[in-house]
C-alpha cells in the first residue's frame, strides 16, 4: 500500500507580511549573517533564536580549511544557546542564507539535513515545537510551525 505524507508551511512574499517580533528576528538573522566566517564556499548563512525569556541569540556558519570541522549557522546559535541557557526554551529560529556574491540569484535556502537533525533534538529536549522560518535575500518566507514538517519520518529519543 503506498501512502502520503504532506507537510504544512506558511508562505510570505514579502517580510512586511511578518509579525513586528518575527521582522526583528529577520533583521538579526540577516546582521548575523554579515559575520559569517565562510571563505571556502562564500555562502553565508546568519540564524536568530527567540528564547522564551524574550533574549535573542544569533549564529552564523563557521567554515574550516578541514572542510567537516565547520559548522552550519543553525547550529552554532543552537549549541551556544544550550550550552549557556539550558533550560531556557526555543520558541523560534530564523535562518536566512544566500551567496556572499548579491549578484547571484538566491533561492530560499532551508535548513540542512543535520541542522534537521539537531533541531529536532532541541524540541525533544524542551518537549515543545520550535517555529522555524527560512528566508531569501528578496524578503520572501517560509515558516513550518515545527522542524517534523521539515523533517518526516524522523529518528528521536523515543526509539532509544
Ligand atoms: N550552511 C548553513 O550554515 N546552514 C545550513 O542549513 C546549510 C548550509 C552553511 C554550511 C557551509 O558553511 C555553507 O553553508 C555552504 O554549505
Amino acid at each position: 500500500m503506498t501512502k502520503e505524507l504532506t507537510i504544512t508551511y506558511t508562505h510570505y512574499s514579502s517580510i512586511e507580511e511578518l509579525t513586528e517580533l518575527e521582522q526583528r528576528l529577520y533583521h538579526a538573522a540577516v546582521s548575523a549573517r554579515e559575520n559569517a566566517y565562510a571563505p571556502y564556499s562564500e555562502f553565508l548563512v546568519g540564524c536568530a533564536l527567540l528564547l522564551e525569556n524574550g533574549e535573542i541569540i544569533v549564529g552564523n556558519n563557521q567554515e574550516n580549511a578541514a572542510y567537516p570541522s565547520g559548522l552550519c549557522a543553525e547550529r552554532t546559535a543552537i549549541y551556544w544557546t544550550s550550552a549557556n541557557f539550558p533550560n531556557e526554551k526555543i520558541l523560534k529560529l530564523f535562518v536566512i542564507g544566500s551567496p556572499k556574491n548579491p549578484s547571484k540569484t538566491a533561492a530560499l535556502a532551508p535548513p540542512c539535513g543535520a541542522c534537521r537533525q539537531s533541531i529536532l533534538e532541541y524540541e525533544s529536549k524542551q518537549e515543545s515545537a520550535i517555529e522555524i522560518y527560512f528566508a531569501s535575500n528578496s524578503g520572501e518566507v517560509c515558516k513550518t510551525s515545527s522542524i517534523r514538517e521539515l523533517l518526516p519520518f524522523s529518528f528521536d529519543r523515543s526509539f532509544l
